[in-house]
């Protein structure tokens, strides 16, 4: 049982105000979480409930969602059995008593529910991928590790598409694949730098150069692939997050860097070429969370070929996801637990996508903490995809970092998902 909830405001990665909670459990067990923060936010996400009050961080407190906690979550979940998740849960969403949990918060909600989680396993000696897992059966994602960042993320200085990953989908297990990333990640460095271009980084790690166009940096990050020593498309995949919603305007897709105006045909069309040209697997958020015709088009026009994930488009709910089943909209889905706001509803929403044979991807938030529960619940859940940043800064590292621990301790019964994460492709 819960004996003490308390939540304090931390920094997040960017320096902005977040939820962390502490957790006391009756036999003593202590343990903590911490809430990430999106930049490129999907409309529809759950509440991510903030102070307003402009005298401190710009409004961006965050000491309502932790007095929400400290009051009146702390008073229901206090002596409630913690091993039972969906009760916890479950208490809060109808404590909370909103569609989008604004009343509450999903900030201040997702805290006391990771940290529940992991306060169990804590408390009955096993780890947290063990304890979140039903069938004990683990599976190592492939690393989606974004290495050149564009959009809001570089402060719309660079590309306009927002993110430009590798996938090692050849390697063997996730500490290869994790070295082949990284030793890629310093080759493109050193050929950026070749070109005169900065190597300073954006909110997720990865290089922020101001390219010419939105394709230069495939044919940078296929070049570095090769002199890495690894095969484009063989040994590493390339996936794109152009996070479209952020450049959707008034019916058009403004590529600001290329001085073009896309129709959704034109997006679809422009992509084709670019999956015809290089090693691509998946690309998410193509198209603009409010276009689903548009999604329908580039859903039958590639997603035979690739994956198509839905991140803004669906927002980690079981309604949008549901929507995009029957509509033949997207074939795999983003999965942001703070999105949606406790670990029950998220597994619900992957449960319910996984039933469609679509993709699973797991993924932190622009604004981070050094919290690796998504590690743990990556591999538990056997999504078989992980795309936490590039294998730079502290608060990306540490997700990768733990899955090289938990690696380890599985041994022989570590399976690395690599190309078979994939359901296309
Ligand atoms: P965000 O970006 O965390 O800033 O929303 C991540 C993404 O778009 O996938
Ligand atoms: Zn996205």
């Amino acid at each position: 049982t819960i004996r003490k909830i308390h939540a304090r405001e931390i920094l997040d990665s960017r320096g902005n105000p977040t939820v962390e909670v502490d957790i006391v459990l009756q036999d003593g067990t202590s343990t903590r979480a911490a809430v990430p923060s999106g930049a490129s936010t999907g409309k529809y996400e759950a509440f991510e409930l903030r102070d307003r009050d402009m005298k401190r961080y710009g409004g961006k407190g965050v000491l309502t969602a932790v007095a929400n906690v400290n009051g009146q979550i702390a008073n229901a979940l206090t002596g409630i059995d913690a091993s039972n998740q969906e009760l916890i849960d479950r208490t809060m969403i109808e404590l909370d008593g909103t569609p989008n949990k604004e009343k509450l918060g999903a900030n201040a909600i997702l805290g006391v529910s990771m940290a529940v989680a992991r306060a169990v396993s804590k408390a009955t000696g096993v780890q947290l991928y063990e304890y979140l897992s039903p069938s004990k059966q683990y599976l190592l994602p492939a690393p989606m590790m974004n290495v050149l960042n564009g959009g809001v993320h570089a402060q719309w200085q660079g590309a306009d598409f927002q993110e430009y990953m590798i996938v090692p989908l050849g390697a063997s297990d996730f500490q290869a694949a994790l070295q082949w990333g990284a030793e890629t990640y310093h080759t493109l460095q050193s050929i950026l730098k070749k070109r005169g271009y900065p190597t300073a980084i954006g909110d997720e790690g990865g290089f922020a150069p101001k390219v010419a166009s939105n394709e230069e940096p495939l044919e940078l990050i296929t070049l570095a692939i090769e002199e890495a020593g690894y095969r484009p498309g063989k040994d590493i995949g390339i996936s794109l997050d152009p996070a479209s919603s952020g450049f959707f305007q008034d019916g058009k897709y403004e590529l600001k860097r290329e001085q073009r105006s896309l129709t959704s045909e034109e997006m679809a069309a422009y992509y084709e070429m670019l999956v015809g040209k290089y090693s691509i697997i998946s690309i998410e958020d193509g198209l603009a969370e409010e276009d689903w015709q548009g999604w329908k088009l580039l859903t039958k026009r590639l997603g035979e070929r690739i994956e198509l994930i839905g991140d803004d488009i669906f927002v980690t709910s079981p309604e949008l996801v549901k929507r995009g089943i029957e509509e033949g909209t997207a074939n795999s889905v983003l999965i942001k637990l703070n999105q949606i706001g406790t670990v029950t509803e998220t597994l619900s929403t992957m449960n319910l996508a996984k039933s469609a044979g679509w993709g699973l991807n797991i993924s932190h938030r622009s604004g981070e903490t050094i919290d690796s529960f998504i590690s743990d619940f990556t591999v538990a859940t056997r999504a078989g995809k992980l795309k936490t940043g590039a294998p730079c800064r502290g608060e990306r590292v540490e997700k990768y970092n733990q899955l090289l621990r938990i690696e380890e301790e599985l041994g022989d019964k570590a399976i690395y998902a690599g190309r078979r994460a994939f359901v296309r492709g």
